[in-house]
């Protein structure tokens, strides 16, 4: 790895990690070691941010946390999903990848539900260092709401403006933004985002953070701002997450080319 190399962002969605219909932390242990594997093959800066799947919606939905301050509930909701976070990271080491754990509960401040503030030194530093950073979905402190529920597709906007990432890919358990035949959308942009927008399905299960659409969504205001494009594509096929990682270009692409 050299220290000039861009930064790679990658987004584990909960789909892939979990079963995201039971009702409480369900772990696909397999996929999550597979991904490991896929992801100890490359050698760039790369910060990993994985969703919460089982391990926080359903959580997050018993105790209504995006209606109401919970305190209790807030807690529990952390625990499991730092239990997900757990088995990333146990799974990340042993195969040979330096990965660490950011939660960012102890690191971010939300208002209404938005990051204002991130402490990015620490993730700066473990980069300089060949660590890989590993946040993910979480309950937050919110100077509105007291408590709040990050999504990790609000993270990774966020972190690729903060440290100027070069590539980012949002693994989900779809061949990315499907259209009205099935088909995967090629490229969403600000233009085409309206027509495409009537497509994308919510999604089946508990999903208290906005599923496809709200991925869509951050990563278009994302590109709006800068010009990172994003990809979503499917991270429970085999060797995805490597061809993503390796440089193809793979799934949806949210880009502001072309428009
Ligand atoms: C959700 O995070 C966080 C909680 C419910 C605590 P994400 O929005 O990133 O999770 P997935 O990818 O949809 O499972």
């Amino acid at each position: 790895m050299k220290a000039e190399d861009g930064i790679t962002i990658l987004k584990i969605g909960g789909s892939v990690i979990t079963d995201k219909s039971a009702d409480d932390g369900a772990a696909k242990h397999d996929e999550i070691e597979r991904i490991a594997t896929e992801i100890s093959g490359f050698d760039g800066r790369l910060i990993i941010v994985h969703g919460a799947g089982s391990f926080g919606h359903p959580q997050a939905k018993r105790y209504a946390l995006t209606e109401k301050f919970d305190a209790k509930g807030a807690i529990i909701t952390h625990n499991s999903v730092k239990n997900l976070n757990r088995f990333v990271i146990n799974s990340l080491n042993k195969a040979g990848v330096n990965a660490v754990p950011v939660h960012p509960l102890g690191n971010t401040v939300c208002e209404n539900g938005r990051i204002v503030q991130m402490f990015i030194e620490g993730i700066r530093i473990m980069l300089e260092n060949g660590f890989v950073p590993v946040l993910h979905g979480d309950v937050v402190m919110d100077t509105v709401l007291g408590i709040s529920i990050l999504s990790g597709d609000q993270i990774v906007p966020y972190l690729a403006m903060q440290l100027g990432a070069e590539r980012i890919g949002i693994g989900s358990a779809k061949d990315g933004v499907l259209d009205n035949d099935g088909k995967t959308v090629e490229a969403i942009t600000s233009s085409n985002f309206r027509d495409i927008e009537k497509y994308i399905g919510a999604s089946e299960n508990t999903d208290v953070t906005g599923g496809m659409l709200g991925k869509v969504d951050e990563l278009l205001k994302l590109c709006e701002t800068s010009s990172i494009t994003s990809y979503i594509f499917n991270a429970a096929k085999n060797g995805n997450v490597s061809k993503f990682l390796n440089g193809d270009d793979i799934g949806t692409a949210i880009t502001n080319t072309g428009t």
